[in-house]
């Protein structure tokens, strides 16, 4: 398999899990501690040496594409009033990766966001990172994925166990564990019930992918909600040509879920050593309340 240097990187969606934060910001441009969401998703990309980022976007997501660019008149007033260290910050994001994007005229769903970039995939492997799924610790997720795809040659997904009690909100995969953590997927269903899921493996929003998966989207029907499906695609890619799954190690934070959110801006702040005493201080009092 070559190389992976594009991700695909879906953010059309509407954010209603956060409204009314998401009026008018993408939900992907939220802060977490002193990081819009999608930010820490690309910085674990490009740990991953990946170095081409395809945003699938709509009409009201510029502000993401302008985030990974220059901002002269910016950077001019930091220059002038001396503030290097700042200056540096918010050059460094703009020179982070490559940028494309395309847009998703109507939001069909996952899968039809990921077929919207075809055209700028092309014939290489890719990945697929959700945006609003934060992924720690350790090596990058999606790096973990990558290092499995080139070993095995086949697509690989990211999975985490979820308690039977969130099943639904996932695609779940039946899989045989062939290494301590590493699956052949048996197969994959999206949002079942809890009563019909395979197991307690849910796919976490990072995907290894090749480009026959563009002709198994091209063919699925509308899935779970009506929506064209990514998993409904891999279940019969997995039928077809194999797949792999790996349990990722690392944390995960669903950033449209308020209180995996919040607690992801506390986990951020307190690595923050400036921060990190003064923040402890304040929500032991604060606890000390409730
Ligand atoms: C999507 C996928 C689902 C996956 C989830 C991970 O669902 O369709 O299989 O488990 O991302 O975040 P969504 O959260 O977009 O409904």
């Amino acid at each position: 398999m070559k190389n992976i240097r594009k991700v695909i990187i879906p953010v059309a969606g509407w954010g209603t899990r956060s409204l009314p934060a998401t009026k008018n910001i993408p939900k992907e441009m939220l802060p977490i501690y002193n990081k819009p969401v999608i930010q820490y998703v690309v910085e674990e990309a490009q740990r991953a040496k990946i170095e081409d980022v395809i945003f699938v976007t709509n009409r009201d997501k510029s502000v993401i594409e302008d985030h990974f660019d220059y901002n002269l008149q910016l950077e001019g007033v930091l220059e002038r009033a001396g503030k290097t260290e700042k200056l540096a910050q918010v050059r460094a994001v703009a020179e982070m990766v490559n940028i494309m994007s395309v847009r998703q005229k109507k939001q069909l769903g996952l899968g039809h966001a990921v077929l919207c970039a075809r055209e700028l995939v092309r014939e290489d492997p890719f990945a697929v990172m959700v945006g609003d799924d934060l992924m720690f610790g350790g090596v990058p997720a999606i790096g973990q994925l990558i290092e499995v795809a080139m070993a095995e040659k086949m697509p690989v997904i990211g999975v985490m166990e979820v308690p039977f009690e969130k099943v639904s909100r996932y695609g779940i995969i039946d899989g045989l564990e062939v290494s301590p953590g590493i699956f052949r997927v048996r197969s994959m269903v999206e949002k079942p019930k809890r009563e019909h899921a395979p197991s307690r493996l849910a796919i976490v929003g990072r995907y290894v992918l090749t480009p026959d998966i563009f002709d198994y989207l091209d063919k699925v029907t509308p899935g779970h909600g009506g929506e064209i499906q990514l998993t409904d695609a891999l279940q019969a890619m997995a039928q077809k040509s194999g797949m792999m799954a790996v349990r990722m190690s690392g944390m995960r934070f669903d950033a449209g879920d308020w209180a995996e959110f919040l607690t992801a801006n506390i986990y951020f702040a307190l690595q923050d050593e400036d921060l990190r005493y003064e923040l402890l201080e304040l929500l032991k009092n604060f606890v000390q309340f409730q």
